[in-house]
């Protein structure tokens, strides 16, 4: 393999060579002197090329030619031609570092960061005495840091960042004593910080995170006097932080978050004069704040969330007024907010949420005009809503939930145009949601458990960023206004456990976006809309507990790709037609009753448990219900009373007797004598008809049986009847020229006279789903054909004539 690749090279490298020689000895730029180089370089920059595909390097201009090696791309060389630099980072370096790097003994910088390099490093780098800058960052080199790198005493820069390094820190590296960067972050290191590492009195930047490291922090840190950056952030290192760490004094970054480390913040922090970030989140800190460190006047940031630090908030705090950001969430704070957290005029963060903050919210937080992000939830805070806040004209990011506030949202609030996420939920909040109606850029909207009252205001049909709408468990009336359609990229809507009524409003249809549509636990009612068809993206329906809704399923569902369909405690049913039921199938967890349990319908003509067609309004109809027992028994059909209803007011009742048929197992629609049956007369057929069938209303049947005893289960069914246009008949005779019977003039008329009585027309009455019939008669029309095509053109030429 190795030889292949060496003989293709070979073969273009005369190429190159001729290419660039003419370059080098036309160009002849005279300050370039070839010097005869020493072998062991040349053969170990070759050793670098090989090693690491050099013929796929990104740049790799006069490598391996006999140009000079300070022409070569990426290397340095002094004025006697000596190699001290080689910069190839990020130039497609793929494989692993030669140990003949180590012959370039003059080298003093070595990056080969941003490239692919495996392996591991070599530990005769260890001899190159005059390096001073190593930077093998971004690769993928493994293995054991060389204890040997802590030989080249010249190395002011060791960035190995990025690389899956494993094992512990040499203890060696405390003897680079001109070493002011070290970063080791994002490796696999383990074992513990060493303490000789105090001992590198250059340092300016100490950068370990993301490693495996344990044990506690070497007191002895504490002597970088030089430290501007120490970055520990994301090991396991556990034991308390050492108070010298207080000595720092030129420190301007402290992060040390995401580690095991336990005990309280020294109040020596105090004395870090030059800070500007401190981080500690994500510890198990202890103890409270200590007040020290309102002194570090130059802080920026200051983040001490994800412990378990006690106590109150000190007022302290508010000397820092050049603070961008304070975090002190999912602590265990405890007392009021300090009303001088509202002097910290600089803050774009304040994170407090998780605490066991009391009090009211301080006034004065409504002028920290620079605030993006106010995070107060999770707390025992109480009493209003400050209308000031309002004033955070910034404010991209609110979240107030979960703590005891009471009153109403204030109006204020509806100046903050820049809100993105709005999030009171969990209080004890009261009046109306009005005031948001104005905030157009909102995506999140938490209002959750609350007391809010009123209605969904049309405005918020405006919420064209709206991502989550989350208005659940609150007192809020009216019908879900049709607006609410306008949510173009909604992903979730939860309206549930609220008192709305009306119907689901078919613009639902355009949530293009939906994946989670909530309204359970409300009073709605009527149909539900074919439109919610197209919603796409749709995953979880819950329509549970809105007793009113009763209806079918629209066929058009069956386009949907739902998970979960939930229609428990509703009077909702699914037609139980092939294609239905072959999607329900398909939706993992569904709570719906297929409609044959209904067994209950009015027909007229057309009209069957199937194919549930409208009912002709004025028409009379026949009820009938099918009540069907578990197991066969010899028991009667049982007495069934059937109430029907007209806009919400019962309009009628009727009784049917028990039958001495018996109560069959299935549902038989062949035989009128296995339903209990009544006329029920026209005028009740309307639109906005609704019924509810009992059965066995007086309660005889043995309820081992298993006879439904109500229809529906809950709320009422509704039933769909359409006022339908009255049907006029125009008749045309013919008589045929060569034979006319003009006995066809008579009957024409006397089915002009009575359409709705006249025999040759009570099919079309029964059999079409029409009213009112109406019925002349066109003069007799002379044909010269008998033929029904012609006949039928002839009548297609009148009725254009006449139309035309
Ligand atoms: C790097 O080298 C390895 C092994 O030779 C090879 O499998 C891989 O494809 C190379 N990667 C690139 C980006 O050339
Ligand atoms: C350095 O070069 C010498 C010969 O020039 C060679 O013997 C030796 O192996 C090289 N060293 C390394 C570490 O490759
Ligand atoms: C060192 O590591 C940090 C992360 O800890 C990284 O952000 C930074 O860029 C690195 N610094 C240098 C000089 O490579
Ligand atoms: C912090 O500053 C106050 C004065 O504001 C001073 O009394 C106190 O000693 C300082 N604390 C520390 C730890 O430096
Ligand atoms: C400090 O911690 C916070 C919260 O974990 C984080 O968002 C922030 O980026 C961290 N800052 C630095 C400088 O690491
Ligand atoms: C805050 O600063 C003021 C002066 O600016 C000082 O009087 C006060 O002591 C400081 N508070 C604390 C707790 O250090
Ligand atoms: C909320 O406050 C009310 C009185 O203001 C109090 O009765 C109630 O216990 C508080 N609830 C919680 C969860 O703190
Ligand atoms: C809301 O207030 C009522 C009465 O003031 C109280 O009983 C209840 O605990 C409060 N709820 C919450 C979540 O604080
Ligand atoms: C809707 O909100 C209620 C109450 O807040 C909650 O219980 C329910 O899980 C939510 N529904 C969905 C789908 O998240």
């Amino acid at each position: 393999m190795l030889d292949r690749r060496r003989f293709g090279y070979n073969n273009w490298t005369p190429l190159l060579i001729l290419a660039t020689g003419l370059a080098f000895f036309t160009g002849c730029d005279d300050s370039v002197e070839p010097v005869p180089e020493a072998e062991p370089t040349r053969t170990a920059l070759v050793a670098l090329y090989e090693a690491t595909n050099g013929y796929a390097w990104s740049q790799q201009d006069n490598w391996l030619t006999d140009a000079p090696l300070g022409l070569w791309y990426g290397v340095e060389v002094d004025h006697s031609g000596r190699v001290i630099g080689l910069d190839l980072t990020r130039n497609g370096l793929n494989g692993s570092i030669p140990a003949e790097l180590a012959n370039l003994t003059e080298l003093e910088n070595l990056l080969l960061g941003n490239n692919r390099l495996s392996g591991a490093i070599p530990p005769q780098l260890g001899e190159l005495g005059a390096l001073v800058t190593l930077d093998l960052r971004t690769n993928r080199l493994s293995g054991a840091i060389p204890h040997e790198l802590g030989d080249l005493t010249s190395l002011g820069y060791l960035d190995l960042y990025q690389n899956r390094l494993t094992g512990p820190i040499p203890e060696s590296l405390g003897r680079l004593s001109a070493l002011s960067h070290l970063n080791l972050t994002w490796n696999k290191l383990t074992g513990p910080i060493p303490e000789s590492l105090g001992r590198l009195s250059a340092l300016s930047h100490l950068n370990l995170g993301w490693n495996e490291l344990t044990g506690p922090l070497p007191p002895r840190l504490g002597d970088l006097s030089n430290l501007a950056v120490l970055f520990l952030g994301y090991n396991d290192l556990t034991g308390p932080i050492p108070v010298e760490l207080g000595r720092l004094a030129n420190l301007i970054e402290l992060t040390l978050e995401g580690n095991r480390l336990t005990g309280p913040i020294p109040a020596e922090f105090g004395n870090l004069d030059s800070l500007k970030t401190l981080n500690l989140t994500y510890n198990d800190l202890t103890s409270p704040i200590p007040a020290a460190l309102g002194n570090l006047s130059g802080l920026d940031n200051l983040w001490l969330s994800g412990n378990r630090l006690t106590g109150p908030i000190p007022a302290a705090l508010g000397n820092l007024t050049g603070l961008e950001a304070l975090g002190l969430s999912d602590n265990r704070l405890s007392g009021p907010i300090p009303a001088e957290i509202g002097n910290l005029a600089n803050l774009k963060g304040l994170v407090l949420g998780d605490n066991e903050l009391t009090g009211p919210i301080p006034v004065a937080l409504g002028g920290l005009d620079q605030l993006l992000s106010l995070g107060l939830e999770g707390n025992n805070l109480i009493g209003l809503i400050p209308g000031e806040l309002g004033n955070l004209g910034s404010l991209r990011y609110l979240n107030l939930g979960n703590n005891n506030l009471t009153g109403p949202i204030p109006i204020l609030l509806g100046r903050l145009g820049s809100l993105w996420t709005l999030d009171l939920r969990d209080n004890n909040l009261t009046g109306t949601i009005s005031a948001i109606g104005g905030l157009p850029g909102l995506r999140w909207l938490r209002l959750q458990n609350n007391r809010l009252t009123g209605s969904i205001p049309a405005g918020f049909g405006n919420f064209w960023r709206m991502e989550h709408l989350q208005l659940s468990g609150n007192e809020l009336t009216g019908a879900i206004p049709p607006e609410l359609g306008g949510l173009r990229v909604v992903d979730s809507v939860n309206l549930s456990d609220n008192y709305l009524t009306g119907p689901i409003p078919a613009s639902l249809g355009q949530l293009g976006s939906i994946a989670v549509l909530d309204l359970s636990g409300n009073d709605l009612s009527g149909p539900l809309p074919e439109e919610m068809g197209a919603l796409a993206t749709l995953r979880r329906l819950d329509l549970r507990r809105n007793p009113g809704l009763s209806a079918e399923v629209p066929g058009r569902w069956t386009d949907l790709r739902l998970r979960t369909l939930l229609a428990g405690e509703t009077g909702v049913c699914a037609p139980d037609e092939p294609e239905m039921m072959l999607w329900l199938e398909s939706i993992t967890t569904r709570r719906v009753r297929t409609c044959q349990g209904l067994a209950a319908y009015l027909v007229q003509a057309v009209q069957s448990r199937r194919f549930p067609v409208p009912l002709v309004a004025g028409e009379d109809a026949l009820l009938r219900v099918f009540p069907t027992a578990l197991r066969t028994t010899d028991v009667g059909l049982p007495a069934v009373r059937a109430s029907f209803y007209l806009d919400g007011t019962e309009t009628h009742v009727v009784d049917i007797p028990g039958q001495s048929t018996r109560i069959p197992t299935t549902i038989d629609e062949g035989s009128l004598l296995k339903s209990a049956n009544a006329e029920i007369p026209g005028e009740l057929v309307q639109p906005g008809l609704e019924m509810v069938i009992e059965i066995d209303p007086e309660g005889t049947l043995d309820p081992d049986l298993g006879v439904a005893r109500r229809i529906p289960e809950n709320g009422r069914l509704s039933i769909r009847a359409e006022v339908m246009p009255p049907l006029d008949f125009m008749f045309l005779p013919f008589l045929w020229s060569e034979d006319p019977d003009s006995a066809i003039l008579e009957v024409v008329q006397e089915m002009a006279d009575g359409p709705t009585s006249h025999d040759l027309l009570a099919p079309t009455r029964a059999l079409l789903p029409v009213a009112e019939v109406t019925a002349e008669v066109h003069e007799p029309v002379w044909t010269s054909s008998n033929e029904v095509g012609k006949l039928y053109q002839e009548t297609e030429a009148i009725r254009n004539h006449g139309a035309g």
